[in-house]
């Protein structure tokens, strides 16, 4: 982000209240910029990733301007959906970046019932360059089976010949690689609906446990703890879509 905008709109875009609530929050002298207090909604803030190191409000540094990503281990057991019922990814982070302009949203999505890396933004043509299926970004997964490898699911994932039940597209090529005699690596690189869990019902198994480590070459760091995140630089973006495969 980089230009100008108005102070008033700037906070309000960023969750902090309404255009009304923000000027009232100046005017009581609570936003500082650049170590002087502005009490005027209608000041012109230069826009940049520096900002919070120059505009304070109630002496914190402002939230992070858009646009914003973000590198979340999803914990097991929340949605990555506001329309599924239970308690979603959103509410891993500060409620106020919740009413956030632009909205923040996931980068495709990871079942309830999967854990690992998530990532989360609010640029819209970043998210559609990752999910796009002309970028094949791959996504790494571990699965844990309830049965053990029979030795013929590498070949059949890797034909670009399976079709999933219900649908007429076979699926692109995709890589197993055997971990133990009922745990898998699979790197995938499109993002169809339930797609790991129904590839392995495909081949007569069933997936007990589901984690993602990679997206691209963005590996999920073994410091970042479940439902924890941290904001993304741009040198972990240019990762997504290029790099050394781990
Ligand atoms: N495949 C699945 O089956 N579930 C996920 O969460 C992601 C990929």
């Amino acid at each position: 982000m980089s230009g100008r905008a108005r102070l008033d709109r700037l906070l309000a875009n960023l969750g902090y209240g309404s255009r009304r609530e923000v000027q009232i929050l100046a005017a009581r002298g609570r936003v500082m910029l650049d170590g002087v207090v502005v009490r005027d909604g209608a000041t012109h803030v230069g826009l940049g990733p520096d900002l919070p190191s120059r505009l304070t409000v109630d002496g914190a540094p402002v939230d992070p301007p858009a646009p914003l990503t973000l590198i979340l281990h999803k914990p097991l057991g929340v949605v990555c959906s506001h329309k599924e019922a239970g308690r979603s990814v959103y509410e891993l982070l500060p409620p106020r970046w919740r009413a956030r302009s632009p909205a923040l949203s996931t980068v495709g999505r990871l079942d309830a019932d999967t854990s690992g890396l998530l990532l989360i933004t609010d640029d819209g043509q970043l998210l559609h360059r990752i999910i796009s299926p002309k970028a094949a970004v791959e996504k790494r997964y571990i699965a844990t089976l309830a049965r053990p490898l029979t030795g013929e699911e590498a070949a059949v994932f890797a034909s670009g010949g399976l079709i999933l039940e219900g649908e007429t597209t076979p699926l692109a090529p995709a890589r197993l690689t055997p971990r133990g005699p009922r745990t898998a690596e699979l790197v995938i690189t499109e993002g169809r609906y339930h797609q790991v869990r129904r590839m392995f019902a495909a081949v007569g198994n069933h997936v007990e446990a589901l984690h993602r480590d990679r997206i691209g070459a963005l590996v999920l760091a073994e410091d970042l703890a479940p439902g924890d995140y941290r904001v993304a630089r741009v040198e972990d973006i240019a990762v997504v879509f290029g790099g050394a495969r781990a």
